[in-house]
């Protein structure tokens, strides 16, 4: 493959990062806004910084991208689902993130073929983060399976009282 070839099939690679990453911020937001809405404000802030960090993902991508020379394709790769059970949240979040690792590892791996070190580098980045983001979903997952969907509830209690954790307070 010629040299412009391989960046603009790193550029295509790149701009299908950004659609995931785009997807994911808008989801996460509304996942935030309605478990906070329900009253579920640990977990609405877990989604809110989560969001966060997947708008730090579009710019890393959108960086390398103009320093390829190709132009950032902000387009979502999905519509927003309109879920609102905690638990199928936690689930599809989860299974979202085990789909960017997915994708993020083949792209890593393509790029490398192509001769492409710094989007490898990103990919791989990026798949440490997403890695993270799926553990501390699946933890959430784990723990409504061990205490019952009411843990959430329970979380929020104790978070909504001042002092509460700080013991003989
Ligand atoms: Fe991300
Ligand atoms: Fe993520």
């Amino acid at each position: 493959m010629a040299k412009k070839d391989r960046k603009a099939r790193s550029v295509e690679l790149l701009n299908a990062a950004v659609a995931d990453e785009l997807a994911a911020v808008h989801q996460y937001m509304f996942f935030h806004f309605h478990l906070d809405d329900q009253g579920l404000g640990p977990l609405a802030m877990l989604f809110k910084q989560t969001a966060i960090g997947e708008m730090r993902h579009v710019e890393a991508l959108a960086e390398r991208i103009l320093f390829l020379g190709g132009e950032v394709e902000m387009v979502a790769s999905a519509e927003v689902q309109k879920l609102h059970d905690a638990e199928e949240i936690v689930k599809c979040a989860a299974g979202m993130e085990d789909g960017a690792v997915e994708m993020y590892n083949q792209s890593a791996r393509e790029c490398s073929e192509n001769n492409d070190a710094g989007s490898k580098e990103i990919f791989e980045a990026l798949i440490g983060d997403e890695e993270g983001h799926f553990d501390q979903f699946d933890t959430v997952i784990d723990n409504i399976r061990r205490f019952g969907p009411n843990y959430l509830a329970l979380q929020t209690m104790g978070s909504a009282e001042p002092g509460a954790g700080s013991a003989g307070a």
